[in-house]
């Protein structure tokens, strides 16, 4: 029997049901762009669905294209449909796609506010939204500060008779470590830090969050992460696809500002973190902080030493031959921009002390796979035969972020048979066999917990300031000198890669 509003209201009351967001509206800035057909309201429409928002909640799209509220709900309907044929529920799409409005206008004329401050008004008293607004920044980077502003000169960033004025910020945070603060003190003029919601989706992941999972909720983990069991570590986000469309963007950007400065300083931290006191925003982030602000400096002259870049030639990816990073559209033909990264770090506390961390991402890499392997020492002593322990390998635990999400652990095991011969096995655990649930999309999560006013798992000013420090010599040095090296498509990127490890005596996993 399906329960009615009242018992929902009671069980969630007592704790016993998920929270609802309270009512309000989602404002998208560049509301005509991919980011909010492809991920912003396919998630809100999952949540819909799920009946995890209030039935007073709203999205109102914002861009120069002209357009009807009903055009642009046929639109979102379409990439929806194309995104999942077959599967979008008539019933839910009615009721949800009701709350979807547009307004077309120019995200620097303070009219376009006015005109949306009064639409808002009209929606809170139409629609019950009661003055809850999240404004969503899906636009082009650049014009952040502006709408920012003019969010703010529009009275829109104070927050009036305790309901809540959000902001959210899709990533780059800036393009190196001046510009972020600027970015960060021109929101904070209007905005305060709690009011800030930045968003790296790689912090929405399941097995991200996993993480914090099996090292703290887990005995066993804990005693032996740390220099005196953990020989390295190797943080991976390969990449089997090109810049595809992208070109122009990642022409600005490369692997090192696209990838290295957010997801996977975010999975170093996730990694390398103390135990936080509670699950909640600040205990988490501060611990974070705290790893960033530990990463050994790399001295200028160092960086030729513990970074590599790469840029993709034309090459194979799954059989299929595939075009080279400067023959992509809107590539310059000469372009020196990185599409792969590898860096060595080390983290200098108690924990880490002397431990490499060695992270890499690249594209068009022979396959998709995110994962951290944690590499412990090798036994002080085997009492088998040489002979016997060839196939014996160190202790590995990998954590597989995606896809075949997961965690195996290699253990050394005695072949059957007469002998003593040991070779390396894997213990799997695959989450998708654990549990029966569907893994939602990191968009649903984080946007759910932003209308909640959980900010646990966006990023603090601080923390993408922190990011941006680590990298800054890396990114003067390569602006001024060094050429970037090259790999064919469907390699695991340059062999100066290889080199990084094999100095140190040791080699790459193959993922
Ligand atoms: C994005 C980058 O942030 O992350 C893309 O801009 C990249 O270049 C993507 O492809 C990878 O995300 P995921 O979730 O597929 O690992």
């Amino acid at each position: 029997m399906a329960t009615t509003q009242v018992q929902e209201n009671v069980l969630r009351e007592e704790g016993r049901l998920p929270r609802t967001p309270e009512p309000g509206v989602v404002v998208i800035f560049g509301a005509s762009g991919d980011l909010t057909r492809r991920k912003i309201v396919p998630a809100l429409y999952d949540l819909a669905a799920q009946r995890r928002l209030p039935m007073e909640f709203a999205v109102v799209g914002i861009s120069r294209t002209k357009m009807s509220h009903d055009e642009f709900r046929e639109r979102l309907r379409k990439a929806l449909e194309e995104q999942r044929p077959g599967q979008v529920s008539e019933e839910v799409w009615d009721s949800f796609s009701k709350g979807i409005f547009y307004l077309p206008g120019d995200s620097k004329d303070p009219a376009t506010y006015e005109e949306l401050k009064g639409f808002l008004k009209k929606l809170d008293d139409e629609r019950g939204t009661e003055g809850n607004r999240a404004f969503y920044m899906a636009s082009s980077p650049s014009l952040f500060p502006t709408i920012v502003e003019r969010l703010g000169e529009a009275g829109m960033s104070r927050e009036e008779d305790g309901h809540y004025s959000r902001i959210v910020i899709e990533k780059p945070f800036g393009r190196d470590l001046k510009s972020a603060r600027e970015l960060n003190n021109d929101i904070r003029e209007h905005f305060r830090e709690d009011q800030i919601y930045r968003i790296d989706h790689y912090l929405g992941k399941e097995t991200v969050q996993n993480i914090l999972a099996l090292r703290f909720s887990n005995g066993i983990f804990e005693p032996i992460w740390n220099q005196h069991y953990v020989d390295h570590v190797q943080i991976t986000v390969a990449e089997d696809i090109g810049v595809g469309t992208r070109g122009a963007f990642y022409e600005e950007a490369g692997a090192l500002r696209d990838i290295v400065q957010n997801h996977m300083m975010q999975v170093l931290c996730l990694t390398a973190m103390e135990p936080p006191v509670a699950f909640d925003a600040e205990s988490v982030r501060e611990e974070k902080v705290k790893v960033l602000k530990a990463v050994r400096p790399i001295p200028r002259d160092e960086v030729k030493n513990v970074a590599v870049r790469g840029q993709y030639d034309r090459g194979w990816v799954f059989g299929k031959e595939v075009r080279g990073y400067r023959e992509e559209d809107d590539v310059a033909p000469d372009s020196e921009t990185e599409t792969y990264v590898a860096l060595k770090l080390y983290v200098d506390n108690w924990r880490w002390a002397g431990v490499p961390f060695y992270v890499r991402t690249g594209k068009r890499l022979p396959k998709k796979a995110t994962e951290i392997a944690i590499q412990f020492h090798k036994t002080p002593h085997t009492p088998f035969s040489g002979n016997d322990t060839q196939g014996l390998e160190p202790n590995l635990l990998v954590i597989r972020i995606q896809p075949e999400e997961g965690v195996s652990l290699k253990i050394g095991a005695k072949v059957p048979g007469s002998g003593f011969e040991i070779r390396s096995v894997n213990m799997d655990l695959l989450y998708g066999t654990a549990f029966s649930k569907e893994v939602p999309d990191a968009y649903q999560r984080l946007l759910l917990d932003m209308l909640l006013g959980d900010p646990t798992l966006f990023i603090r000013a601080d923390e993408a300031e922190g990011a941006w420090r680590i990298l800054e010599p890396v990114m003067e040095s390569w602006a001024q000198d060094g050429e970037v090296a090259h790999y064919p498509a469907g390699t695991w990127g340059p062999e100066e890669a290889d080199k990084l490890l094999a100095r140190d005596g040791r080699e790459w996993r193959r993922p």
